[in-house]
């Protein structure tokens, strides 16, 4: 079984961390058994599950609904869950109900929110109550509206600081990782050898300490979707487009 203290331990040995999202059972199942290390129940549900165009509409209980689901089928990775847009930013005790909502009703082993000193109350929060707290810096998908642009973030001096700050903030706060998501490799890998705890990178190079990727993105599901820094490693729609198009033949 992966816990937070494996992470851990990981880390001080260099062992990478292998991540990927999963939002059902079946498929968290598959992923489990190959041997995945953390499951990230995203809030990219909200793309590649429910075809918003971005990840605020999804609420609290569909997070609870595609956790709960991921959980039946895993047996030894670790499951963090995202918190998703509007279920933390309120306040402190809204955060903390949220959370415990999320540990009760999925059974998962962790949770994960966005964002660093502005939201430091609540994760202390999380954390008084005895939740493990995976941080996310850099592009933080929920405040797209803010940013205007999925384009890499903290590439100016100003910005690189704060979110080095930030990243001290969470580890001094005890969360357990941070995901750094789209920033340039070379403050990921300063921000990896500064701060004790794991640094899990998506589209941040690859001096961290693990990568994470959506599962629909590097099976080929998700076509549309080509970011530079995204590795595929299958072609699951032309896979799927066939097989579907074989058994029309068929039956015709
Ligand atoms: O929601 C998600 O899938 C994520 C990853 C991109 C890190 O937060």
């Amino acid at each position: 079984m992966v816990t937070t203290h494996v992470l851990s331990e990981m880390k001080l040995k260099g062992e990478k961390i292998s991540m990927l999202t999963s939002y059902d059972y079946s498929m968290a199942r598959i992923v489990d058994q190959a041997g995945i290390d953390v499951i990230l129940v995203g809030d990219s549900a909200s793309n590649v599950m429910a075809g918003h165009e971005t990840t605020l509409p999804i609420t609290l209980d569909q997070m609870i609904y595609h956790a709960a689901s991921v959980v039946r089928g895993v047996k030894r990775a670790l499951v963090v869950v995202d918190m998703p847009f509007g279920s933390y930013q309120g306040n402190s005790k809204e955060a903390l109900n949220s959370a415990i909502r999320i540990m009760k009703e999925t059974a998962a082993d962790a949770i994960k929110l966005e964002g660093g000193e502005e939201i430091l109350e609540s994760i202390q929060r999380i954390l008084s109550a005895g939740i493990p707290v995976m941080g996310h810096l850099g592009l933080t998908p929920q405040s797209i509206h803010k940013f205007g642009t999925y384009a890499i973030r903290a590439k100016k001096e100003e910005e690189a600081e704060k979110l080095v700050h930030d990243a001290h903030l969470l580890e001094e706060a005890g969360c357990f990782a941070i995901v750094l998501e789209k920033i340039p490799a070379a403050l990921a890998a300063r921000v990896a050898q500064e701060v004790s705890i794991p640094v899990i990178g998506i589209g941040a190079g690859g001096g961290v300490d693990g990568q994470v990727l959506v599962i629909h993105d590097m099976l080929g599901i998700n076509q549309e979707f080509s970011p530079r820094f995204l590795r595929r490693y299958h072609n699951l729609y032309a896979e799927i487009s066939g097989a579907v198009g074989n058994y029309i033949a068929d039956v015709k």
